[in-house]
């Protein structure tokens, strides 16, 4: 039987939602105040789960020092505090939805952790709203 191992991360991140192609009307209707010309903040909870065995000379399933590091450098560095939209290579062409964050996020980190564990990735955009990939 495998085991599953979570790690918490939080960061804070301004966006916008909008589809260049449609007009205001459209995007309005569509994404309401998410589609807010002059961007608007949320607080994202993020939740990293990995699933493996546990090592027999660690009693680990993975060095949660290890994956803090990672979620660390790789997501909290380069998204906190940040305008996804503007500030980030990641999203400068794709609509920074909850759905296309958690995708980008699984896989940046899907090439820094071994492909022995099963990753999975779950962000909360509100405490009621959240996303799970893969699914
Ligand atoms: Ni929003």
């Amino acid at each position: 039987m495998k085991t599953a191992v979570f790690r918490k991360a939080n960061f804070n991140s301004a966006h916008r939602l909008y589809n260049r192609n449609w007009t205001d009307d459209k995007n309005d209707g569509v994404f309401g105040l998410c589609n807010n010309p002059n961007f608007h903040g949320h607080n994202y909870d993020l939740i990293v789960k990995l699933t493996g065995d546990i090592d027999a000379e660690t009693g680990y399933v993975f060095d949660m020092k290890i994956l803090n590091d990672i979620i660390k450098e790789e997501i909290i560095e380069r998204f906190d505090h940040k305008n996804l939209n503007l500030d980030t290579v990641e999203f400068k062409d794709l609509n920074p939805t909850a759905e296309n964050i958690a995708k980008v996020i699984y896989d940046i980190l899907r090439v820094k952790i071994a492909y022995a564990f099963e990753l999975e990735i779950t962000l909360y955009e509100t405490p009621r709203n959240y996303v799970v990939y893969p699914a």
